[in-house]
């Protein structure tokens, strides 16, 4: 039997071709592609799995247990087109020595743009005025009118000042930025470079204009910006959050937002993803909310793919990743 026969490769979803063409060019593997712009179905995927060798998946892949055990035996990689791996059942893939591939660094210009795209839109409101100049509400110029919130001479809270925060804090300290305040598990060499001050996470929810969530989702970081965590913040302070949606407790959030607790928050991550139309966040002014478009640019989207597939290849030929998790 020819390698083509052996090696079978699940890729749960269409990705942009330049990955695809790398996994067709190699011709290491039978490729059954879940052809389509929309997840796959539970049933498909537990389906399309058995017997694979790997698997290509995307983070709205739930990889558990139950898809480990559809696989078998014979599953050696999961490699994912995204940093966060929070959907991945960590502990379980490494007690059956499979190896995982992702795709960090590659997307961290563009995310952390987008966070500061979000920051801004949402603490100047500019979907509110947006919204205004098409809706006739923009009788004149009024002193008053849409004003937000600047960052020149503003304190900054980034918790999590990984390779996302620290990307964030260089793009914000040019604004002006006063303060620029971290949290983590522990300090950072790296935080010499934007002035940053390691501070328990009290203080910095207590001190800063805008707290900016980049960490990953872990069970340490599920639910920590909660009813306590707002109560701390600011009246005049604003919310992003670009990391995971779990992080946050959004009846919490929507309570905070409505009462006043705090002024605004942009989100690009929720709880669900797609959030209901009906959601109680989406009836707010003050809260911005983007589909997870984090590392969409054309060129982020095509190099993740490329590294998702040679990530694949080298798991399956058991060599050296580009990027693989250490677990
Ligand atoms: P990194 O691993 O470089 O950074 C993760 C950071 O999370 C680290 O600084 C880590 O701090 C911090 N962290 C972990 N546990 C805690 C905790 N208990 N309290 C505070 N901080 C903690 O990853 P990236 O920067 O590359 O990516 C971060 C996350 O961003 C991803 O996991 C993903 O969820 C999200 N993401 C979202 C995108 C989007 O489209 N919106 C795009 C890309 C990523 P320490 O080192 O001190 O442990
Ligand atoms: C990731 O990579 O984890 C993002 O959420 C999507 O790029």
């Amino acid at each position: 039997m020819s390698a083509q026969q052996i090696l079978k490769v699940f890729v749960t979803r269409r990705i942009p071709q330049e990955g695809m063409k790398i996994l067709q060019k190699a011709g290491l593997c039978n490729l059954s592609v879940w052809d389509s712009d929309e997840p796959v179905p539970r049933a498909e995927l537990l389906k399309g799995v058995a017997g694979a060798h790997g698997i290509l998946c995307l983070l709205s892949d739930k990889i558990d247990t139950e898809v480990l055990d559809a696989a078998g035996p014979n599953l050696k990689v999961i490699s994912t087109l995204s940093v966060g791996f929070d959907h991945l059942a960590i502990d379980e893939i490494k007690k059956r020595g499979i190896r995982v591939g992702y795709t960090p660094d590659v997307l961290t210009d563009a995310t952390a743009e987008l966070t500061v795209a979000l920051l801004l839109a949402t603490a100047r409101r500019l979907p509110e005025g947006v919204e205004e100049v098409k809706n006739g509400g923009w009788s004149t110029w009024k002193p008053l009118w849409l004003c937000g919130y600047g960052l020149s001479g503003s304190t900054v809270g980034v918790i999590g000042l990984g390779r996302i925060g620290l990307a964030i804090a260089r793009r914000l300290k040019p604004f002006g930025v006063k303060r620029l305040l971290y949290t983590g598990r522990q300090s950072k060499p790296q935080a010499q470079e934007v002035d940053g001050e390691y501070v328990p996470l009290d203080t910095l929810v207590s001190e800063s204009d805008f707290v900016v969530v980049s960490c990953s989702l872990t069970p340490d970081t599920q639910g920590l910006c909660d009813k306590t965590f707002f109560s701390k913040m600011k009246k005049t302070s604003i919310f992003i959050n670009t990391s995971r949606g779990a992080v946050v407790n959004q009846e919490d959030l929507f309570e905070a937002l409505s009462s006043g607790q705090i002024a605004a928050a942009g989100l690009d991550v929720t709880t669900p993803e797609p959030l209901p139309t009906a959601h109680p966040l989406l009836t707010l002014k003050n809260c911005v909310v983007l589909p997870h478009i984090g590392s969409a640019t054309y060129s982020t989207r095509g190099v993740m793919s490329e590294l998702t597939a040679n990530n694949l290849l080298a798991g399956l030929t058991g060599s050296e990743m580009p990027s693989e998790l250490k677990m």
